[in-house]
Order: structure tokens, then sequence, then C-alpha cells
């Protein structure tokens, strides 16, 4: 057997970069734009086409995204958002930003999504301006129930959608896609590194509605507009007027020319990362006793952003001892230079949260799913070698008492 410092690290996710996406850049730098150039324009009109979404805006990155979205979606100072715990932080942050309350659902812990018991209950409490469903890990949130109780609840639905694009839901025998805003108001989208298709940092806001469309464009860019229709008096040319407060959250040409050239890879990088998630799938079949995949829910076709696995309590075994042996499990692989990680620390215990007052509810799925996750390395560059090696690690350790 070899030495383990032969062994290439596996990191969880990584981004996938070839010369085309480095032509694209540098054709990018050679023109006259670097930033407002054409390069947004036709970064936009490829997320439309790839998501059927009829607008886009591109913006700096997916946090400041779902801040647009949260301002957009008419959140102010004393307003509730609704989000899901077991997310990254930026979810709920943005409802912060846009000066409102966030206020957390539990998850089913098989599939990591919002449950539809907890949002109802949620909503009851406190009538929400927002609601942002996350569809953790590349699986679809249960969107048409969770636009049902928005709607009924007078609140605007923001899709999280920065693990899954290129994901599916079916909906009575008629497929949707990830961020078609087809049941939701708005959907966002991120392009950091280890998401399906990278810009750097970047993000965008997808939506069928014009009126939030422009409104999102003019956040954009500092609450600055030009539309002749919109102005108060007009000087000339030159003139613009400030009518919100907005922000400088573009996004560069250079990015959207790299984002461009990515989306055209899209189908081909879901496409291996489903043959993996298909290949762990298979492998951890026989230790299902120890270990489970998530659970992705009937309908939905996961883009499978993350690949998370969970450990299963032993009789009479209680959380603590279960996330005893994940941080066990954790480390060992670690130590096989096989770097896995946890999706999520659920935001509701975080301490900037409590110390603002929020995230004083009880969320016992949550509790159950963060004791027992762990995402193994998931991107599309990894080999069928690699994705045994994983297996092997994790079937050695497990079995071995982990
Ligand atoms: C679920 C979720 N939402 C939002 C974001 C924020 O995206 P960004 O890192 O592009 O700001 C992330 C990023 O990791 C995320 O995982």
């Amino acid at each position: 057997m070899g030495m383990v410092s032969d062994l290439h690290p596996l990191p969880y996710g990584r981004q996938s970069i070839d010369d085309d996406d480095i032509d694209a850049v540098v054709r990018c730098l050679r023109s006259d734009y670097l930033t407002q150039g054409p390069e947004v324009r036709r970064f936009e009109e490829a997320l439309c086409e790839t998501t059927g979404a009829r607008y886009a805006v591109a913006v700096a990155n997916g946090t400041a995204a779902l801040h647009l979205a949260a301002l957009a979606a008419g959140v102010r100072a004393d307003d509730v958002g609704i989000t899901s715990t077991i997310t990254f932080v930026a979810s709920a942050n943005a409802i912060r930003y846009a000066g409102g309350t966030a206020r957390f659902c539990d998850v089913d812990p098989d599939t990591g999504l919002l449950s539809m018991r907890s949002l109802e209950e949620c909503v009851a409490r406190t009538p929400p301006k927002v609601i942002v469903p996350v569809d953790l890990t590349g699986a679809v949130a249960d969107l048409p129930r969770v636009n049902a109780i928005a709607k009924r609840a007078g609140a605007l639905v923001v899709e999280d959608a920065a693990h899954s694009l290129g994901a599916t839901y079916d909906v009575d025998g008629v497929t949707y896609r990830a961020g078609s805003c087809q049941h939701a108001d708005m959907a966002i989208l991120s392009f950091h590194p280890v998401k399906h298709v990278t810009t750097g940092e970047g993000g965008a806001i997808t939506t069928n509605d014009e009126a939030l469309y422009r409104e999102l464009l003019d956040l954009r860019t500092h609450g600055i507009t030009k539309d002749p229709q919109k102005l108060e008096k007009n000087d000339g040319p030159w003139y613009y007027e400030q009518r919100a407060l907005g922000f400088n959250y573009r996004i560069t040409d250079l990015q959207c020319a790299l984002g461009s050239s990515q989306l055209k890879k899209l189908g081909r990088f879901v496409s291996r990362r489903r043959e993996i998630a298909a290949r762990y799938d298979e492998a951890f079949a026989q230790l299902s006793s120890r270990l489970r995949p998530l659970v992705v829910p009937a309908g939905v076709r996961s883009a499978y952003h993350l690949y998370v696995v969970r450990l299963v309590a032993r009789p009479g075994e209680d959380l603590a001892g279960v996330a005893e042996r994940r941080k066990a499990l954790y480390l060992a692989l670690a130590e096989q230079r096989i770097h896995a990680q946890v999706h999520y620390i659920p935001v509701h215990t975080q301490p900037d949260f409590r110390r603002h007052g929020m995230g004083s509810e009880k969320l016992p799925g949550a509790d159950a799913y963060y004791a027992s996750c762990l995402s193994l390395p998931m991107f599309p560059t990894m080999s069928d070698g690699d994705v045994d090696r994983v297996v092997a690690a994790v079937t050695r350790i497990v079995s071995e008492g982990a």
C-alpha cells in the first residue's frame, strides 16, 4: 500500500476550469469593457435560458442576491422573514440586512429540507413578509406547497437555489427547473467556486415579474435610475436620480465571461455529479444499518451540489453520541486526505442571532440532522477511482466503529 502523503487531497467540492474558460476571460480582458459591458447581459440571457425564468439580474455574489431579493420582497424594519435553519447563514442574514427579523423553520432530518408542518406553524405564529426555502444539497424544496402557504399569508417566496442550478422537480406530471420561478417570486443563485458553475464570486436573482426585475436592477447600482419615466425632472443626458438606497453589487464582465463559458458545460457537470451520486448510493446501500445518504424527495432530480450521508443512531444512542462518531469519521477521513465537511450548523444556534433576539426556536429535526450529517467529496472532475477511494475509506472507518 502507498503512503498517505502520496494520495491527492479530495476536497468536498471544487471548481472545474478548462482552457475555454480561460480563453473567455482573456478575450474579455482584451476588450473595451471590464465591467458594465456586454458580458453581463450575455450571462443574464444565458441564465434565463438555463433556468427558464424571464429575467435574471447578475450580482457580486449569492449573498448580495439574497439581500436585494429581500429588499425587493418588501422586507423592512420589524418585518419577519422565514427560512430553514439548515442553510448557510446568508439565507437568514439577508432578512436582517433588509432590517427584518429572521425566524427559523425545522427540517425533515431525512431530506434536510424545510418541514411543511414546521413552516405552517411558523407562519401561523408570525406572518412573514418573505419565505426563503432552501434547495439543500441540490434537491429542490417543496416549492408548490411553500408557495401556497406564502400566498395565503400574503408573503413572497425567494427560492434559495444556490445549490440547485440544473435540478428539476415534477408537479402533476410537469417538470420544472430550479430557479424558474414557477412556484416562487424570485430565486437566487451563487457562483462560488464549489457551486455548479463559477464566476469566482458571483450570484444572480431570477424572476418572471417585470416590476421586481426593474427594482432589482436599480438596487444593484446604488438605487440610481436614468429611466426617463421614473425621473422627477431631467436636466440633460447626464442626468440620473437616486430613488432608493441601493448598493454597488455589480458583477464584472470578466466574471460574466467566465460564467457564460461555464454555463455551456452545466449539463455535463450535473450529469457527472449524478453519476458520482449513483456510485456512492450503490456502494453505501451495503452500509445502510450504519450510514444513509440524504433522501431526495420523489419527483426531484437533484443537481448534487453536495453529497451528504447521515450516520444512523445505534439503539439507545443519543444525538451527542452520533455527533461524536460523526466527528471521528470526519477526522479519520482527513487523515486519508479526504476533506469532508458539515453542511450546516443550524443557523438559529449562531451566537449573533441569539444576541439579537433571534433563534430561540426548538427544532428537533435540525438537531438530528446536524448531529449526523457529513458531506463527502462531490465535484465533476472526480474520477471513479476517487469515488471508490472515498467509499473504501468510509466503509473501513464506519465498520471499525465510527
Ligand atoms: C444555501 C446558500 N445560500 C446562499 C449562499 C451565498 O452565496 P455566496 O457565497 O455566493 O454569497 C450560499 C453560499 O455558499 C449557500 O450555500
